[in-house]
């Protein structure tokens, strides 16, 4: 638990403060009956320095496992092999007095990275994936899949021209020799092939990389991951012009035969709500559940959840902890989800790792009572997305961006919905191609479309219409 759970030292196993894998069996099978996937998150680019394989390594020069990790001699003047750093602070490289080695964690130094190019790694790696598919999972999100190949002669990577004082370590120099090689598309395709054996399962890759490099993960003949998650909507400029740009280049560099996907939120970036407010987070939600593509969706952001803020002696993120004060940590965007009224909103009886925060009337039992809270509203986005094949599997055809107006259709042959977005918080005017009838508002009250064609949008108002 140094990284909470991205340090793990049995793959096949359940860690006993979480339960036991009886547990996990009867969540698969009770979780099925009810319709929904179970994925897993698979971490299989570095390990526990608790795990075996390593407690073995780091035995000596001539462990059998030595090579199952990245040992490498020290520089000439007795330093790190080359300038890498860690994703948490500091050198990626740590010394072992007793080998005269080092080794490289592109995260904490209790997360050693695995030998990829070792193929014992790969056997034992795809084996991992196998005992989870036996016992009936839907598929994995593969954690940091960009990193699982280094360059093999461990290059120097150059800095980063855009650095400022104020962002983390790691963005001192561009990743470019320890992360996305060619030859990880190899391994990815190794996966799916492991995936493909057992179904219909689906692979999901956590990639952080320009939206070219980005869509060369679903690999030659998408023989490569399902979903590389397309992080660009957390870390977009929040403004119309931006995000249809963005929508139409992201578009636009899929392969053939690409399937989509926008991701809102996750457990390692503010929360949405926190990004850009909640009124534009109501838009943000229509925005997500109206794209083409598989939407991900944080869980707490369909309540409209903030970030909490998490006082210096509560911090437990080990980022926080190794570069403190530059705003890195990801504690605020991690605390419990809100269930109810009662105590720690339902969440747990025992005291939660991370405080509650404030605002706990945004919790399931509440907004489940309120017509116009975010939880219903994204209920509704998901019954219209199921009701309307052009929102589920339609084309993406932008329209434009208007100053604070972005308007966009989805189609099929049978059937056209116009989405049109006020991304500003000012009344907006939207002249459509004739009479529209509104599917859905963000806001409560219903709003009347001009037979003209002429559509007043509120502050932050979000909407779906059909042509009357
Ligand atoms: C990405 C995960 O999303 C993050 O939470 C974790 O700290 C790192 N990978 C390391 O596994």
């Amino acid at each position: 638990m140094a990284d909470f759970g991205y340090d793990v030292a049995d793959y096949c196993g359940v860690d006993p403060i979480f339960g036991t894998l009886e547990d996990f069996d009867r969540l698969v099978s009770d979780a099925h009956a009810r319709g929904l996937k179970i994925i897993l998150d698979f971490v299989p680019n570095h390990t526990s320095d608790q795990h075996p394989w390593f407690q073995d390594s780091r035995q000596g020069c001539d462990a059998p496992k030595r090579n199952w990790y990245i040992w490498r001699d020290p520089a000439p003047d007795g330093g790190p092999p080359n300038n890498w750093m860690s994703h948490f602070g500091g050198s990626a490289w740590e010394f072992d007095p007793a080998s005269g080695q080092y080794y490289y964690h592109a995260y904490l130094r209790q997360q050693p990275d695995l030998n990829w190019r070792n193929p014992n790694v790969r056997a034992a790696m795809m084996d991992v994936l196998r005992f989870w598919l036996e016992r009936g999972v839907d598929g994995f999100r593969v954690d940091v899949i960009w990193h699982l190949m280094k360059d093999p002669s461990f290059r120097d990577n150059p800095p980063n021209p855009h650095y400022a004082p104020g962002q983390p370590a790691i963005a001192r120099h561009l990743e470019i020799h320890s992360t996305d090689q060619p030859e990880v598309l190899d391994i990815i395709a190794e996966m799916r092939a492991t995936l493909d054996a057992y179904g219909d399962k689906v692979l999901i890759g956590e990639i952080y990389l320009p939206v070219e490099r980005l869509v060369a993960y679903y690999g030659a003949g998408l023989s490569g991951v399902h979903l590389p998650f397309n992080f660009q909507l957390i870390s977009a400029v929040w403004n119309a012009r931006n995000i249809a740009e963005l929508i139409d280049a992201y578009e636009a560099a899929l392969p053939e035969g690409a399937w989509p996907n926008w991701v809102l939120g996750n457990h390692d970036r503010p929360r949405v709500a926190s990004r850009i407010g909640a009124a534009q987070a109501r838009v943000a939600a229509v925005l997500l559940l109206t794209l083409r593509g598989t939407p991900t969706l944080y869980y707490g952001d369909e309540l409209g959840m903030m970030d909490v803020p998490v006082p210096p002696e509560a911090v437990q993120d080990p980022w926080e902890k190794n570069e403190p004060g530059l705003g890195l940590g990801r504690d605020p965007v991690r605390t419990p989800m809100r269930w109810d009224t009662s105590p720690n909103a339902g969440f747990s009886d025992g005291r939660p790792w991370l405080p509650m925060g404030d605002g706990l009337e945004r919790n399931v039992a509440t907004e489940t009572q309120d017509a116009s809270s975010m939880l219903a509203l994204y209920q509704r986005l998901l019954e219209l997305r199921r009701a309307h094949p052009a929102l589920a599997l339609g084309d993406y055809e932008g329209v434009s961006a208007q100053g604070d107006l972005l308007a966009f259709w989805r189609r099929t042959p049978e059937e056209s919905v116009l989405v049109v977005l006020n991304i500003g918080h000012e009344a907006a005017s939207y002249q459509a191609p004739g009479h529209f009838r509104v599917l859905l508002s963000t806001h409560s009250s219903d709003l009347e479309t001009g037979e003209d064609g002429t559509i007043d949008l509120r502050p932050d108002e979000g909407l779906i219409l059909k042509p009357a």
